[in-house]
């Protein structure tokens, strides 16, 4: 069995911030999230996070994800340190189980490195397993102490001689124990040391000293493996993904025109020969086929975008649209339209729980919510779906083939039948029947010579 212990007590203080560290985002997404899709990929099923500052706010906004925890008690009279925060998990390791310990600042570390490394581990019977990198600048981070392909041990910055400083191979926070052994030297830790901690980087040291063996897995990707612990370092990490992602993409066959301003997170699917322009955010759970063009400035979250669509300057919230619409510019549409082929949703029309048959059209400055309108209907500039008394909502029908003059309110709950035409300006508070012409709006009055009198 494989389980994962992550460290997330820290204060994270660097991060000047009300929120705790881990629940930053990167690429929206959060840190902690990083780091427990990494570890399930990894068939790592059993996660323990530990947690001390923040901790109301990290279980609270992780509420519904699969994870147990324990608490690191935080004080000033409280001892402190990565050591200390693994012994808070002893109870819940088992003597036969490879125990990875994960830093929980470090997003961008990938499944699959972590499946590697733990075989890596199994492979070569090792008793602990330290995964590495080499870093230009390794300051800040404990290094390496290596003898061929053994490690000897890990000399943390504050404690390192001028020699260790010159060392480039750095500790990543990521280990691999076996159970049985991690819990005899947790025993075994002590503070002596400048910071006064107990330090897991000791643990590795003593398992050397038992005469077991130490493996160091160093990857190439550096940036897996590092933390955040502050803003300048989430910008970095976001900028990084961000990249990655769209790389990915481009590879695929999405055109992007502008890779450094194109923000996709990392769950959304995209088709080929979709056309991307700057300043668009395509988040969460979208989907979006082959043949769009999107953006610029589009923002697309939780939606499910077909082909051959153009949307420009827009923003769509948890909706569908099928084939060949024309969004935009400037177009809102709000949660839960469902928008058929073939539409014209056009510049200033906001959409709230509407649905929208093929080949209708809402071309300018309208406002359709908790509508249903059919196939090849015509909504005219300015015309509002009146769908709230002040209390309740109410549902605005438009049939087939309809025409919904210029400038019209629709007093819902209203039925406006097939092919039915409402003249411009109206008010319409009664439903409409089939074919129909309605009219709802004051006869003009025109006075003779009375615009003259104007000034008197
Ligand atoms: C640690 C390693 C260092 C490594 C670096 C990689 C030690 C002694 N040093 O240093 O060799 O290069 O990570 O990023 O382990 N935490 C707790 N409880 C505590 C202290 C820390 O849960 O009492 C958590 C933090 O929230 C954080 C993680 O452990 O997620 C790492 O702690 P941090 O203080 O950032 O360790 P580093 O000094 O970076
Ligand atoms: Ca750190």
């Amino acid at each position: 069995m494989n389980i994962g212990i992550i460290l997330a007590a820290g204060e994270g203080t660097r991060m000047k911030s009300k929120t705790p560290k881990v629940l930053h985002e990167v690429m929206g997404k959060k840190i902690i999230q990083y780091v427990l899709d990494a570890c399930s990929e990894a068939n790592i099923n059993e996660k323990v996070m530990i947690l001390g500052h923040g901790k109301e706010k990290i279980i609270e906004t992780l509420k519904d994800k699969d994870f147990k925890w324990k608490e690191q008690p935080i004080g000033e009279d409280k001892p402190y340190g990565t050591g200390y925060a693994v012994m808070q998990a002893e109870d819940l390791i088992e003597d036969n189980a490879t125990v990875v310990i994960l830093n929980g600042d470090v997003p961008l570390i990938e499944g699959k490195t972590l499946d590697n490394f733990i075989n890596f581990h199994k492979k070569n019977s090792n008793s602990a397993s330290v995964l590495t990198a080499k870093l230009e600048d390794p300051y800040g981070y404990g290094r390496i102490i290596r003898k061929d392909d053994k490690i000897l041990g890990i000399v943390e910055e504050k404690d390192a001689s001028e020699e260790h400083k010159r060392i480039n191979e750095i500790n990543s926070g990521i280990y691999c124990f076996n159970g049985n052994e991690l819990k005899e030297i947790l025993k075994e830790l002590d503070t002596d040391n400048s910071q006064q901690e107990y330090y897991i980087t000791d643990g590795i040291k003593k398992i050397v000293e038992k005469g077991l063996k130490v493996g160091g897995y160093l990857i190439e990707d550096a940036i897996q493996i590092k933390g955040v612990n502050n803003r300048i370092q989430l910008s970095e990490l976001s900028t990084e993904e961000k990249i990655r992602i769209n790389k990915k993409h481009m590879l695929n066959g999405v055109n992007i025109i502008d890779p450094d301003n194109t923000y996709i997170e990392k769950d959304v699917e995209i088709g080929m020969d979709t056309t991307i322009y700057p300043n668009t955010f395509l988040e969460g759970k979208t989907i979006i086929g082959e043949d769009n063009i999107i953006g610029p400035g589009t923002i697309i979250q939780n939606s499910k975008i077909g082909n051959n669509n153009k949307i420009e300057n827009s923003k769509i919230i948890k909706s569908t649209l099928e084939n060949h619409n024309k969004i935009g510019p400037y177009a809102y549409i709000r949660p839960n339209c469902k928008i058929g082929s073939c539409v014209k949703v056009g510049d200033f029309v906001e959409l709230k729980n509407t649905t929208i048959g093929d080949n209708s059209k809402a071309s300018h400055l309208a406002y359709l919510g908790d509508g249903e309108v059919g196939d090849n209907a015509n909504i005219g500039c300015g015309v509002i779906f009146v769908n709230y008394d002040g209390k309740n909502k109410h549902k605005t029908i438009i049939k087939d083939g309809a025409f919904v003059g210029s400038n019209s309110n629709l007093v819902a709950p209203i039925v406006v039948e097939k092919g039915a035409y409402i003249a411009c300006g109206s008010t319409i508070t009664e439903d409409v029947e089939e074919n129909a012409l309605a009219i709802g709006r004051a006869r003009q009055v025109t006075k003779i010579n009375k615009g003259k009198d104007r000034y008197k």
